[in-house]
């Protein structure tokens, strides 16, 4: 199984082994329609792929790695993280910057990030070298997350880590599995999203910012209670129209429940069929202490 290059939160890679039985076999174009770090089109077998999600960095940066040459990506990747004096524990260790692994490599990579964070807000020709830049910093931020403030500058501060093997490794497989897929990235809101180029072949996958959870894309223009109501429409209208779907959901969290979504699966019992999943962690903050709080998550499919 490949895991996304980004360490994407609520990214779904815990819950594929649950999720991927549950997907109709033989699609032809599979939409995933909140793609965020491509956890799951890039395990899923199709004849296409179409990545969408409304964070353009994101897309973009999908985009050089499908188009850049592999081993030029790395080598561009290098040559940032040495133009900017940021640490290489991998091949150096961590004597040699005077840190440890349990403290981490934040004090002696923060001054160093901040120029690289403050070069990347600042560029303007957006090329390739320039979201090779947003990967290292993804990878030397704060819990390499991806966060931009209402001016569109990226706001995180410096993480503990650095550019591993583990990452290279989680890299490289990402490179070579989406440069051999037939691919299109699409930046647009899911209700923008032209349905009518979809065939009953074709399998759509929803996987939306939970309303009753929190995340940073939550923040600013966040999820509410419209666009749950807005994408539930659409899903009855891809079901109207015979196009298979799966909404990742959760139906109640640490207390809370999403009321919108239980009633509209009651009312729609013989159009929809709820499975089950054990909760796998994969939404959890890493700040969440109470780790066997329960939560529900579940696919629910069209077919
Ligand atoms: C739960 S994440 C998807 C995680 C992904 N399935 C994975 O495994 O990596 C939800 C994504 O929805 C995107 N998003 C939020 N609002 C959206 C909208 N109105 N239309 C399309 N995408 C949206 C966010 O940017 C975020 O990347």
């Amino acid at each position: 199984m490949i895991q996304s290059p980004l360490n994407y939160t609520g990214g779904k890679f815990k819950l594929l082994p649950q999720l991927l039985p549950l997907f109709p076999n033989n699609i032809h174009t599979f939409v995933d329609l909140f793609c965020g770090g491509c956890n799951v089109g890039i395990n899923v077998k199709a004849q296409k792929h179409i990545y969408n999600d409304t964070n353009r960095y994101l897309l973009y940066l999908y985009n050089t790695l499908k188009n850049n040459d592999r081993d030029v990506t790395l080598e561009t990747v290098y040559n940032i993280i040495e133009k900017y004096g940021l640490s290489l524990v991998s091949k150096y260790g961590y004597d040699y910057y005077d840190c440890n692994s349990s403290s981490g490599l934040g004090r002696y990579n923060k001054e160093k990030y901040l120029k690289l964070r403050n070069d990347f807000n600042f560029n303007t020709s957006e090329d390739y070298y320039y979201y090779t830049m947003l990967y290292v910093m993804i990878v030397y931020s704060f819990n390499n997350q991806i966060r931009f403030n209402s001016k569109g500058e990226f706001n995180l501060p410096v993480g503990k880590r650095d550019f591993n093997q583990r990452m290279e490794s989680k890299l490289i497989d990402f490179i070579d599995t989406i440069k051999k897929q037939d691919s299109q990235f699409s930046c647009l809101d899911f209700n923008d999203f032209n349905t009518s180029q979809l065939t009953e072949n074709d399998f759509v996958y929803i996987d939306p910012p939970y309303l009753i959870t929190c995340a940073t894309y939550n923040e600013q223009d966040g999820w509410n209670e419209d666009k749950e109501k807005k994408l539930l429409s659409f899903i009855d209208k891809l079901t109207s129209n015979k196009i298979k779907c799966a909404l990742s959901n959760v139906l109640r969290s640490k207390g809370k429940k999403n009321s919108i979504l239980i009633e509209w699966l009651e009312k729609n019992q013989d159009k929809y069929t709820v499975h089950e999943l054990k909760y796998s962690y994969a939404n959890s903050n890493y700040h969440t202490k109470d780790k066997t709080d329960s939560s529900q998550e579940v696919l629910i499919t069209n077919y």
